[in-house]
């Protein structure tokens, strides 16, 4: 991808996504497992982009079809290569390397596909670091309690890095050591294609470890540094089902604390997932058990109770949600939804509507002060302003073979159970009877009667229940 000013390139950058990921136990690709709604590889792209890289390499491997399709629609200026077969993150490298043309001195900097948490602040630092100490290589490094599984970082009586040795290989005493590989470094161009020249595969894995190159370099006497993480958290890899659970939890922490910073109140954070793509403003309530997920947009003043699902939602400030499922809508200002609302996309709700409790709308257009209360279906309708939609009415919008629209005019009160077969038009300020199945339109200002008349068969319980209890309430009004 090419910088946004020609004049200061970005730099390179190469991200490992060859692996199969075989500790996920999974038909997917481990990059593509998702955390928070995004792929693995896509927050590990997005932090990188913000580098504004002049090149951004993604090397792919297993099922490479569908990561290349991920990361080519995800960021079109990637530049795809493929590692044939597993030969390790070295190997991976050097086949990124020959992809790039690059002078000697160019920093290039090198991360793995599956640390969804790193930040694009902390790769800037870290580059801006290793081109300030003109360092050979710069590996970025963690200190963590349970480093079991990660490369360790084995460091000199002088306090520098003598070596990194993968967790398979490392000795009993090695692996007492806390200090971690995080698989993300800066090297330069050179020595980098110097060092990947001296490493072999005579390791636990049968692999070219990139990790060998460090050890290399500093036995080569380069200048090679380990910078220490601030947040431990930005370097955790995903290789397992267990460490996509602990990353997705610890990314909503942070994405949550960063909302309640920005003004926004929530009852129980530990149990609230906001995808990173949502945009909520100040003086939003959420209550427990809530997910809020895709492109979703929330203004200020909203409540959104517990139990409430929003997807791609634009809801307007001052709306009010409760125990809902709601995936493409637009809520308007001061609308209330819920309990148990469930809104599909095509929903636009105008300022101050009300969607009730078992209620279902879809494709369909709701105007301003309106009133869906209770046990609805509205499907590809549109209706006024200022009407009532009684009790268990249903538009029947679907013949069997053909959806068919609704139109309801302003002020309207629909009787409850009313069936509205479509294509159907009630005019302004019309009722329908409840009970009735309305077939045609029904004129403005008219009532709409579709029922058969009732009749009673005076005396029929007394006659042919002789005997029950109903029977035996109704003597003593006989006669
Ligand atoms: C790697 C590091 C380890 C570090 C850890 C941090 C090596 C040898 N080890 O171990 O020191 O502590 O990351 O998370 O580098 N990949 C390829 N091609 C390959 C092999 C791997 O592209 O041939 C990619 C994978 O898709 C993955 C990344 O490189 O995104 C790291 O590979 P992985 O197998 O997860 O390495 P770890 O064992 O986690
Ligand atoms: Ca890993």
């Amino acid at each position: 991808m090419v910088g946004m000013s020609g004049a200061s390139a970005g730099p390179v950058i190469f991200i490992l996504a060859a692996g199969e990921g075989t500790r996920m136990q999974s038909q997917l690709p481990k990059v593509l497992h998702k955390v928070l709604g995004r792929t693995l590889i896509e927050h590990v792209i997005d932090a990188a982009n913000d580098l504004n890289p002049s090149q951004l390499v993604v090397v792919v491997g297993a099922h490479r079809e569908l990561v290349e399709e991920v990361v080519s629609k995800v960021s079109p200026g990637a530049k795809i290569v493929v590692q044939e077969k597993r030969g390790g993150t070295g190997h991976a490298v050097r086949i990124a390397l020959e992809s790039v043309k690059v002078s000697a001195e160019t920093p290039i900097l090198v991360l793995a596909g599956d640390i969804p948490l790193i930040t694009s602040t902390t790769l800037q630092s870290l580059l801006d670091t290793h081109v300030a100490e003109q360092n050979s290589a710069t590996v970025l490094t963690a200190q963590i309690d349970d480093p079991e599984g990660y490369g360790r970082i084995v460091r000199d009586e002088s306090d520098g890095i003598l070596r990194i040795v993968e967790d398979r290989d490392a000795t009993e005493i090695e692996r007492e050591i806390t200090e971690i590989n995080s698989s993300v470094y800066v090297f330069n161009s050179h020595d980098l294609v110097d060092s990947l020249s001296k490493i072999n595969n005579k390791n636990a894995q049968g692999e070219e470890y990139l990790t060998d190159a460090i050890g290399v370099l500093q036995s080569a006497g380069k200048r090679v540094e380990p910078v220490i993480v601030e947040d431990f958290i930005e370097i955790l890899g995903v290789n397992d089902r267990f460490q996509l659970s602990e990353c997705t939890a610890l990314l909503r922490d942070r994405i949550n604390l960063h909302w309640m910073k920005s003004g926004v109140t929530m009852i129980d954070p530990t149990t609230v997932w906001i995808d990173p793509t949502v945009s909520l403003s100040q003086d939003v309530v959420i209550y427990p058990e809530v997910a809020l997920a895709g492109n979703t947009s929330i203004e200020s003043g909203v409540v959104i109770g517990a139990r409430t699902t929003l997807i791609n939602c634009e809801v307007k400030s001052g709306a009010n949600i409760r125990d809902s499922y709601c995936d493409g809508a637009q809520i308007g200002t001061e609308a209330t939804v819920g309990p148990f609302s469930y809104l599909r996309p095509g929903t636009i709700l105008e300022k101050g509507v009300k969607v009730g409790a078992y209620v279902e709308v879809k494709g369909s257009q709701i105007g301003a002060g309106s009133k869906v209360p209770h046990l609805s279906y509205i499907g590809d309708t549109t209706i006024g302003v200022g009407t009532n939609i009684g009790a268990a009415t249903v538009t029947v919008n679907y013949d069997g073979v053909e959806k068919h629209q609704t139109v309801i005019g302003d002020h309207v009160r629909i009787g409850s159970d009313t069936m509205l077969v479509a294509p159907l038009s009630i005019g302004d300020g019309a009722y329908t009877a409840a009970g009735s199945v309305i077939t045609e339109d029904v004129p403005a200002g008219s009532m709409g009667v579709g029922r058969a008349r009732q009749r009673n068969i005076l005396g029929w319980v007394l006659r042919k229940r002789s005997g029950s209890d109903s029977a035996r309430a109704a003597e003593k009004h006989a006669k």
